[in-house]
Parts: structure tokens; sequence; C-alpha cells
């Protein structure tokens, strides 16, 4: 089965008429998608611009690690399924779309990102202390990757 033909088939099951039809289902369910954006946006700014060193500089890095991740953990899978619904509900839209493709992997390459920070900060708690380039680098980059993942977000409604 093709991704065309896949969205097509999708787009007619009676999940993906409902989520069409019932007027007030997408718009519910992007707010609630954009009001989880800002919690992780919010948390890992905060943490970023610690690790990069330009913010936050009285508060250890392990123990900023340890206060912004689970705000991730805890909203991604509410992010997940929002995302899910609004696929469901315009398959074409988004599967067949570059800036969500380039948003989810953007996305898994940050996930893995986070997930090396943490642990590296449970295993150690100064390990980024003590490694602040390393620290800066890892902080830069995930920064950068949460503002194409806003940006790639938003633009797929352009494409
Ligand atoms: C966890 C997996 C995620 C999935 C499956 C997902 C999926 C989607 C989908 C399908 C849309 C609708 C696009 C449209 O049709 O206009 C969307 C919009 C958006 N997403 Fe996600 N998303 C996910 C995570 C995220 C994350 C982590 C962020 C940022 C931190 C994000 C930011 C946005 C933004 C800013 C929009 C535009 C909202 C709007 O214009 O109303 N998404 N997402």
């Amino acid at each position: 089965m093709t991704l065309p033909t896949f969205c097509d088939w999708l787009s007619n099951t009676p999940m993906s008429l409902k989520i069409q039809t019932v007027l007030w289902i997408i718009p519910a369910v992007q707010t609630v998608h954009i009001l989880c954006v800002t919690i992780v946006m919010t948390s890992m700014a905060m943490l970023d611009l610690r690790l990069v060193g330009v913010a936050g500089r009285q508060q250890l890095m392990s123990r900023m690690v340890n206060r912004f991740v689970p705000w991730v953990w805890w909203t991604l899978p509410i992010l997940l399924i929002s995302g899910s619904l609004l696929i469901i509900g315009e398959p074409s839209r988004e599967l067949l779309n570059p800036y969500f493709r380039a948003k989810m992997l953007m996305l898994l390459t940050v996930i893995a990102i986070t997930l090396v920070v943490q642990l590296r900060n449970l295993k150690d708690s100064t390990f980024w202390e003590s490694r602040k380039l390393l620290a800066g680098c890892a902080g830069g980059i995930s920064l950068l990757l949460w503002i194409g993942i806003v940006t790639a977000g938003r633009w797929i409604a352009y494409y």
C-alpha cells in the first residue's frame, strides 16, 4: 500500500470522518497541542540556555536537568496523542508534507539528545558542569532543534 493510498483509506475511516465533520474537534485538539508546546519550549529553553551558559548560571546544571527534563517526558505523550488525532483527521495534509517529516526527524533527534543529557546527569551529577563545552554544544543543538520543530509545525499548514 502506498502512503497516498493509506492516507485515502485513513481519511475515510469513521474516526477520521468524525474529526473532519465535528467542527470543534480540530480547534480543540490544536489548542491542547499548542498549550503543550508552550510547556515543552519553556522548560527546554530554560535548560538549554543554562547548558549554553547564557542564563541561570547561579543554578547547578544537574539541578536544572532534574527540574526541567521531566516536563518534556510528561508532555510528549499528550503531544503525540493530540498530533495523532490531527493526523487521523487530515492524513494527506500531514503525512505527505515535508515540513511534517522534517519536524518528526528533528523531534526524534532532540529526544535522543535530551535522553543523553538526562542519563549522563543521573550517572554523574557533575558530568555536564565539568564539561562546559560539551554542555554548550548539547544545549545549543537542542535549542535550535526545538525552534526548528516549532517552525516546521507551524509551516505544515503552508505547504
Ligand atoms: C510528539 C509528536 C508530535 C506529533 C505527531 C505532532 C503533530 C502535529 C500535527 C499533525 C500538527 C498540525 C499541523 C497542521 O495541520 O497545521 C501539528 C502542529 C504543530 N505542532 Fe506538533 N506534533 C508533535 C509534537 C510537537 C512538538 C514536540 C512541538 C514543539 C515543541 C510541536 C509543535 C507544533 C506547532 C507549533 C504546530 C502548529 C500549530 C498550529 O499552527 O496551530 N509539535 N503537530
